[in-house]
């Protein structure tokens, strides 16, 4: 094969002040290496001297890594803990006090919570759980709007053993009942609606739809906590309200302790095609991995406000809403709403009112926001940011040093974090007060994640040629298997060309200071000429151009070239309504690639719209543009997406 080239030419660097650096958990790059080495001399023993440092243990292992049946491993297996004893337990004798949770509703109400009153509740829900009859091993769908509330509900299935799943709320009740169904969950948890943007969404009544439909015949009980009191409809034979569940309930809940390996959670993702993989986390190995990387990667600090924007729908809100954050004793925000609204200034008016110091987010919600109101955060108070994160997908340079200027007035680093629901944490991410950052990568990979790139052949690249990313050494956070079909799990991600290593599904290349540059899903490759391009760095080209608000680009059959580049691309502006105008504003663009990128690069077609068909966790459908592109209808499975009008409007663009 040939490798995939990289075209992008980055080279701006951004060291980390002084002041960081002496402040921070991992100071200078010595202190980066020495834990790499540490790793590399002793894998087994570096992981165990962490897992015995960082977790509380009912019963220590006296196993670490169990590789006999791979990719089947096994972390910490013989010890004994329990996930919601660490994350609030811990905290009760010396900060009790403490504000675990600042709750912004959508309509921007503030309420509360301290690590007392959240394990009070914990312990009632978890109570009124088994009340129900819930216990160890049983699967717990959550359907619910971000709040305290889901926090709760999903500490509580922690506490007793039982594995949530939990399912984001804008999914529809097909995606819903298929998730109920392949888990065979007993217990559906949600509430009656949810409040995005002054819109009251029904939830109760989308569970109830899934469950009229065949296959959920174990759900023996449906709570329902009541957001928006909105009228529903009532089953008595199973609904009950969240309210009268925990009624009368002990705040006393004897945790269940389990083993290191017992599964925490299933969480569903969405393969480009293919019904969703059911993706089964572990809880000592997954919740170490969260805690190392709130420490290495947020240089978290007990003076912290932690923002973490993402839904506990996607693995974000798994690892930096629920456990990650809740176990190192943070202070964090969790908000119900979205970013604009009542308008784009939401994000920055709650950093500065609850002067948060850490900011997570994803480059979708960066991009819009640039093109809502670029200069909006200058009217905000920002002064108590220090550090800033990316998440979801490559971060194209341009909207990088927006963040790093704009939002971070050029004082905060930011965290470029590579990694996936199925690894559980970050993998490859700057610790950022070691690593000089370049816009646009994701820096090194952690200590004792062993990355590489590699060719189909699962062979090694050099430098500076791109290939499919892949991880050499298990490590304890990472997906355990596919709920319910070992067999897909060994195909997806242990496939036999790659030596037992871990296919990510990207393609990436590392420059000569070893950086790794994520260039888009292996599936998006598209091939110019004999040449592999990834669409990361022709969108970020195209991106650049200061017209330009966001891009995506596909590949079209074309008789010479193999494979011509096709460009969607949503403008700062207006989009163009007249034929005349689109081809000179393609003319322009198609130009600059060129000059940025070279002429290998260049689009031979350009369509605009308002808008790019997305995932509702705000990727790139890039499957779809790819059949508007060729001029195919659209036959493909289209639930996940979030905005299906955008697919005639792009259909029927002028070019
Ligand atoms: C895929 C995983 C990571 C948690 C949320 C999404 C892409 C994610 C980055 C990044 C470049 C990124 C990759 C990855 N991705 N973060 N910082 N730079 N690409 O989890 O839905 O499992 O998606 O998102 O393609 O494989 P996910």
């Amino acid at each position: 094969m040939s490798n995939i080239e990289s075209v992008l030419n980055e080279k701006r660097v951004f060291n980390p002040s002084e002041k960081f650096v002496k402040q921070a958990n991992v100071s200078g790059m010595a202190g980066y290496q020495a834990l790499c080495k540490a790793a590399e001399q002793d894998y087994a023993g570096f992981w165990a001297n962490l897992a015995r440092e960082t977790l509380h243990w009912k019963k220590p292992f006296t196993k670490t890594l169990d590789e006999s049946n791979a990719p089947f491993f096994k972390w910490f297996e013989d010890g004994v803990l329990n996930v919601s004893y660490n994350c609030l337990d811990v905290h009760l004798a010396t900060q009790a006090e403490k504000t675990a949770i600042i709750f912004e509703a959508d309509d921007g109400k503030v309420t509360k919570i301290n690590y007392r009153d959240l394990h009070t509740r914990v312990c009632q829900f978890a109570n009124g759980l088994k009340s129900r009859g819930i216990k160890n091993g049983d699967r717990v769908v959550i359907y619910m709007p971000m709040s305290i509330e889901v926090v709760v509900a999903m500490q509580a299935c922690a506490r007793i053993g039982a594995i949530h799943s939990v399912v984001f709320g804008g999914f529809s009740s097909k995606s819903l009942h298929e998730r109920i169904v392949d888990a065979q969950a007993s217990a559906v948890i949600t509430a009656d609606a949810q409040m995005r943007g002054g819109k009251v969404m029904p939830l109760k009544s989308v569970v109830d739809e899934a469950l009229s439909t065949g296959g959920c015949e174990k759900v023996h009980s449906v709570i329902v906590y009541r957001r928006a009191a909105s009228e529903t409809a009532w089953n008595a034979q199973n609904n009950i309200w969240w309210h009268d569940l925990v009624a009368g309930q002990s705040s006393v809940c004897e945790p269940e302790w389990v083993s290191s390996e017992h599964p925490l959670f299933i969480l569903y993702t969405s393969g480009s095609t293919g019904k969703p993989k059911g993706v089964q986390h572990s809880s000592g190995g997954y919740l170490l991995g969260t805690m190392l990387t709130m420490q290495w990667v947020f240089d978290y600090k007990p003076t912290d406000v932690f923002w973490c924007t993402a839904d506990v729908g996607w693995v974000t809100g798994h690892s930096y809403v629920t456990y990650g954050p809740l176990a190192m004793g943070a202070t964090q925000v969790v908000f119900e709403g979205i970013p604009t609204y009542p308008d784009a200034g939401r994000f920055w008016k709650m950093i500065q009112n609850h002067k948060v110091t850490t900011f997570y987010t994803a480059p979708t919600a960066i991009r819009s926001l640039i093109k809502l109101g670029g200069d909006l955060p200058k009217q905000y108070d920002l002064s108590s940011l220090r550090l800033l994160g990316s998440v979801g997908e490559p971060i194209n340079p341009e909207a990088w040093m927006w963040y790093y200027n704009t939002v971070g007035q050029a004082r905060c680093p930011i965290v470029d974090t590579w990694w996936q629901t199925e690894t559980g944490h970050h993998m490859i991410a700057p610790l950022p007060g070691a690593m000089p950052l370049k816009p646009g990568s994701c820096t090194l990979p952690l200590p004792g994640i062993i990355a590489s790139i590699v060719n189909e052949a699962g062979n090694e690249v050099h430098d500076q040629h791109g290939g499919f990313l892949v991880i050499k050494r298990p490590f304890p956070a990472q997906i355990r298997t596919i709920w319910g079909d070992p067999e897909r799990y060994k195909r997806a991600y242990f496939p036999e060309e790659m030596h037992g290593y871990y296919l990510a599904g990207d393609s990436s290349h590392r420059d000569e200071d070893g950086y790794f540059w994520i260039m888009g899903r292996i599936d998006d490759v598209l091939k110019v000429s004999g040449h592999r391009l990834g669409t990361m760095e022709i969108e970020s080209a195209l991106s650049a151009n200061p017209l330009v608000a966001e891009a995506a680009v596909v590949g079209k059959p074309h008789d010479i070239k193999g494979e011509a580049i096709v460009a969607f691309v949503v403008l700062k502006g207006t989009r163009p309504d007249d034929a005349a105008k689109a081809k000179e504003i393609a003319e322009i663009l198609r130009t600059w690639v060129s000059k940025s990128i070279g002429p290998i690069a260049k689009p031979d077609e350009i369509r605009f719209g308002d808008n790019l068909p997305k995932t509702r966790s705000g990727k790139i459908m890039r499957r779809l543009l790819r059949a508007i592109a060729n001029g195919e209808d659209i036959t493909q499975d289209i639930s996940t997406l979030e905005n299906p009008a955008i697919l005639e409007q792009l259909k029927n663009a002028v070019r």
